[in-house]
C-alpha cells in the first residue's frame, strides 16, 4: 500500500516536473506583470482600453497634448536606469524643446543617405557579420556586429575597427539584456563606449547638436545610434529571419519572390512583433475624447503596439504577409505602425530602417536554409535560436534534410523549452530587483528636480 502511494508521488512529481516549460513561463511572466504594478504603482491609462478604444487611438496618440515624454512618469525612471548613462540626452526621452529640435536635426542628417549607399553598407557589414557562420546560432547575436558596424559607419564615415565594433557590441547588448531582465547592468561596458566616443568626436563626420558639451554630444550619439538603432536593427532582423525559420512555405517564397514579397513579410513580422511594446506619453494638457470623456493633463497614457497591432485584423495571432499584399487595404489605413506615430515623434529610421532590413535578410536568405522549433515570442528573450544550413553545403539535398537536422531541431525545442523555464525565474527575481533599484534611484525624477546624481549610479 506505501509502495503504491509513493509510487503515486513519485509519478505526480514526474508530471508536474516534465510539463514545467508548458505553465511556468507564462505563470512567472503574469507574476512580473503584477510585481512591476506594485512597484511602480498603477499610474497610468493603457490605451486601447476602457478609456480610448481602438477606432481613437491614432486621435489620441497624435493629439498635440500628447508629447510629455518623460517628466512627471514614475515608468521614465525605470527607462531612464535601462538607458544609462545619458538618458537625458536620448532623442526619445528629451521634452520637446531647443535641445529636442537640435538633437532630432541631427539625427535626421546622420540617416539622410542615399538608398544604394544604405544596400552597399548593409551588404557589406552583413556579409562580414556571415562569414564562416553555420549551424545553430542566436540570430540576435549573429547580426548585431552587422549593424554595430552599420551604425559606426554612418556616424564616422569610415569602416569599423574591430574594438569598436566589441565596445558597441557590449554596450547594446548590456541594455537590451537588462531591458528584457535576463541580465543586470553592466555600467563599466556602457562607460567604456561612452569614453571612447568622448576621444573620438572630432572624427564624427556630421555636424553635431549645438550648445552640447562633448560628454552630451558622446551620449547623445550612444543613445540614438549606438544603442537603439543596434537594438533595434539587431531585433528586428531576429525577428523576420526567426518568422521565415518557422513558416518554410514563406521563406521558399521570400527566397525566389521580389522584394515586394519581402516587404510583405516585414511588414507582417512587425505587425505580429513590433519592438515596443509600449510607448508612454505624458499629457501636458486635457484632451477631450469624444462626448464627455476627459484626460487630465499630467496623465501617463501607454500606448499598447501589440494590442492596437491585433485589432481588426481576422484571426490576428496567425502569420499571414499576404495581409500586405496588393488588393488588400493599404497598410497606412490598417492598425500598423511599426515606425509610431507620423504626428507624435515618429521613427527618424521609418525610412531607412526597412531598406536595411530587406537588404540584410535577403543576404541571409541567399546564403542559408533557415529552421528553427524555439519559441517565438514579441520580446524575444532566447535570442532567436536557428539553424543555419549553407546552400552550398556539401551533399545531395536530401541529406540536408535527413535524421541529423530532425535531431538537432529536436534538441532545439527541447533545451528552448527547459531554457524558458530557467529564464523566466532569472526574469522575475532580477526585473523584480532593477525595478526596485529604479525606483530607489529614480534618475529622472531626481533629474527633473535639479537633484540629480552622476548619472547610471
Ligand atoms: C526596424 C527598426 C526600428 C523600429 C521598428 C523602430 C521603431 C520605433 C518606434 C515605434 C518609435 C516611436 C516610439 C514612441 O512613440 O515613443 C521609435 C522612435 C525612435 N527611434 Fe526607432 N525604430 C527602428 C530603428 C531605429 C533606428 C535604426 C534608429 C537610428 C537612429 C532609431 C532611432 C529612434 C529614435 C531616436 C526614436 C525617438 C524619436 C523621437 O522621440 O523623436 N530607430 N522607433
Amino acid at each position: 500500500m506505501l509502495t503504491a502511494v509513493w509510487a503515486a508521488l513519485w509519478v505526480a512529481v514526474a508530471v508536474v516536473v516534465i510539463s514545467l516549460p508548458r505553465w511556468l513561463p507564462a505563470r512567472v511572466v503574469a507574476l512580473r506583470g503584477w510585481v512591476f504594478t506594485r512597484i511602480n504603482g498603477e499610474e497610468s491609462i493603457a490605451v486601447p482600453g476602457d478609456l480610448v478604444g481602438v477606432d481613437r487611438f491614432r486621435e489620441v496618440y497624435s493629439h498635440p497634448a500628447a508629447s510629455g515624454r518623460s517628466e512627471g512618469a514614475v515608468l521614465s525612471d525605470l527607462f531612464w536606469y535601462w538607458l544609462s548613462p545619458g538618458p537625458e540626452m536620448h532623442q526619445e526621452h528629451l521634452e520637446a524643446g531647443e535641445r529636442y529640435d537640435a538633437v532630432a536635426l541631427a539625427t535626421r542628417r546622420i540617416l539622410s543617405l542615399p538608398r544604394a549607399r544604405v544596400e552597399e553598407l548593409t551588404r557589406g557589414c552583413v556579409g562580414r557579420a556571415l562569414e564562416g557562420r553555420h549551424g545553430v546560432v542566436r540570430l540576435r547575436d549573429l547580426i548585431m556586429p552587422a549593424w554595430a558596424e552599420f551604425s559606426y559607419e554612418l556616424v564616422f564615415g569610415e569602416p569599423c575597427p574591430p574594438h569598436a565594433r566589441e565596445l558597441i557590441v557590449g554596450n547594446a547588448d548590456d541594455v537590451v539584456t537588462a531591458l528584457k531582465c535576463c541580465g543586470l547592468r553592466h555600467m563599466d561596458r556602457r562607460d567604456r563606449l561612452t569614453a571612447y566616443l568622448v576621444e573620438s568626436l572630432p572624427r564624427v563626420r556630421h555636424e553635431l547638436p549645438a550648445g552640447l558639451t562633448a560628454r552630451e554630444r558622446a551620449l547623445y550619439l550612444q543613445g540614438a545610434f549606438f544603442n537603439t538603432a543596434v537594438v533595434q536593427m539587431s531585433e528586428a532582423t531576429a525577428h523576420v529571419l526567426m518568422a521565415l525559420a518557422r513558416h518554410p512555405d514563406v521563406q521558399a517564397r521570400a527566397r525566389a519572390g521580389d522584394d515586394r514579397y519581402l516587404d510583405q513579410v516585414i511588414a507582417e513580422t512587425l505587425r505580429l512583433y513590433p519592438l515596443f511594446g509600449i510607448a508612454h506619453r505624458v499629457t501636458t494638457d486635457d484632451i477631450r475624447v469624444g462626448e464627455g470623456v476627459v484626460i487630465p493633463a499630467g496623465s501617463v497614457l501607454c500606448f499598447d503596439y501589440p494590442a492596437f497591432h491585433r485589432a481588426g485584423f481576422p484571426e490576428p495571432e496567425r502569420f499571414d504577409p499576404r495581409r500586405f499584399a496588393p488588393g488588400h487595404a493599404p497598410a497606412r489605413e490598417l492598425n500598423h505602425i511599426p515606425f509610431g506615430m507620423p504626428a507624435n515623434r515618429p521613427c527618424p529610421a521609418w525610412r531607412l530602417a526597412p531598406l536595411a532590413l530587406r537588404v540584410a535578410v535577403r543576404e541571409v536568405l541567399r546564403a542559408y536554409e533557415l529552421d528553427s522549433t524555439a519559441a517565438h515570442t514579441r520580446s524575444l528573450p532566447n535570442r532567436g535560436p536557428c539553424l543555419l544550413t549553407p546552400h552550398d553545403a556539401g551533399g545531395p539535398a536530401g541529406a540536408r534534410h535527413g535524421p541529423g537536422r530532425r535531431l538537432t531541431l529536436l534538441s532545439m525545442r527541447l533545451k528552448d523549452g527547459w531554457e524558458d523555464v530557467w529564464r523566466s525565474l532569472v526574469q522575475l527575481v532580477l526585473g523584480t530587483y532593477m525595478v526596485w533599484d529604479a525606483r530607489r534611484l529614480r534618475l529622472c525624477e531626481r533629474h527633473f528636480s535639479g537633484d540629480a546624481r552622476p548619472q547610471g549610479t
